[in-house]
């Protein structure tokens, strides 16, 4: 009997665990660089911005909206999958209130990494300075949905965490004398890893349950980086770079891991972009694309941001893995998203 009880337990704490999962996501919460901004540095005195044409090109209405993509990210074709709007505002956008916020916002700043010198380089918001962002927003949601609708969004939302990139590229190896004279590469990493942890902590205790961190992109292969370097191999990647976003890849993943463990009722998830990339980079025809070497704006080499401008930019971005040298194109981002959603996501639907 005491037994058959015992079962009948075991049963129930399965359906109700079944049914926490399936929780619905209410709201889609960005923190990162530009591969999820949807616009906050036009808000702020940097050149790290894009709102001005060819960008957003294709996106609905031909607007410039700081995107660094002909058109939408992937965290706006995600924010749509769950159900959302189909772009997600950035936070610092005037245009928009806290009764638009409540179901997506976006606290990402291009540029920016998880070091603060990598923030201070084009002077954009460090990641500490997101997360002040992130607590206002949590004091404007109380006051907007009441106290405990607030904390009910707040548990729920999904959480993305998409930065690491610019650490790298923009700071360790493209200044000298900086972060390279005080730390070895994977010393560089640990530094880095550890920035991330403490974020997390904080995000935890601050209510954030159901986080998705995607990793460091194949840096090697960006076209930008492509154009300067010279140990080209037969993908014309630099192999160096892309081996160590994988080693940070890796030290990410046993991170999350042993967060999952320690902080009861956290579900954060390693949405690891790193081989969709690759995949589209290295066999662009299997998806219908037929450049992945150069980007569509300008010269596809070395433009990005306020290099980027209409001349020579490509006529088709559709054809194109890449929209500028450094950012995938709208095409791209979907296709990311997709998979991104169908690997790692699903179990927040
Ligand atoms: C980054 O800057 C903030 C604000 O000055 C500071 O609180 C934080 O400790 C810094 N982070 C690191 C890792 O130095």
């Amino acid at each position: 009997m005491a037994h058959r009880v015992y079962i009948l337990m075991l049963f129930f704490i399965q359906i109700l665990r079944t049914t926490g999962a399936n929780t619905k996501v209410p709201a889609m919460i960005v923190f990162g660089d530009s591969s999820v901004d949807t616009g906050n540095n036009n808000f702020i005195p940097t050149i790290a911005r894009c709102n001005f044409e060819p960008y957003g090109r294709d996106f609905p209405g031909g607007i410039p909206t700081g995107r660094f993509c002909n058109g939408r990210l992937s965290t706006d074709f995600l924010s749509e999958s769950f159900g959302l709007k189909p772009t997600i505002p950035a936070y610092l956008d005037p245009a928009y209130s806290i009764a638009d916020f409540a179901t997506g916002v976006c606290f990402a700043s291009s540029a920016t990494g998880f070091d603060n010198a990598t923030a201070g380089v084009l002077q954009v918001i460090p990641l500490w300075k997101e997360l002040e962002f992130y607590k206002e927003y949590q004091r404007k949601l109380r006051a907007y949905l009441g106290v405990g609708k607030a904390n009910k969004v707040i548990g729920e939302a999904l959480y993305t965490v998409s930065l690491g990139t610019n650490d790298f590229i923009e700071n360790y190896y493209a200044i000298p004398g900086g972060r390279q004279s005080q730390f070895t590469v994977q010393e560089y990493q640990d530094f880095l890893l550890g920035i991330a942890e403490d974020f997390l902590k904080k995000l935890y205790n601050l209510g954030a349950r159901k986080i998705s961190v995607t990793g460091i992109a194949p840096m090697g292969c960006l076209p930008v980086e492509r154009t300067t370097d010279f140990m080209n191999n037969d993908y014309g990647c630099n192999e160096e770079h892309n081996n160590v976003a994988l080693e940070f890849n890796g030290k990410m993943m046993s991170l999350l891991s042993k967060l999952n463990k320690e902080l009861p009722g956290f579900r954060i998830v390693f949405a690891d972009g790193y081989n969709i990339l690759l995949d589209l980079i290295k066999k662009p025809s299997k998806f219908g694309f037929e450049v992945a070497d150069m980007g569509c704006c300008g010269s596809g080499t070395f433009e990005t941001g306020f290099l980027c401008t209409d001349l020579f930019t490509c006529t088709d971005a559709n054809k194109f893995v890449f929209w500028d040298s450094v950012h995938p194109s709208e095409k791209a981002n979907k296709i990311i998203a997709n998979y991104l959603l169908t690997r790692y996501l699903k179990v927040f639907l």
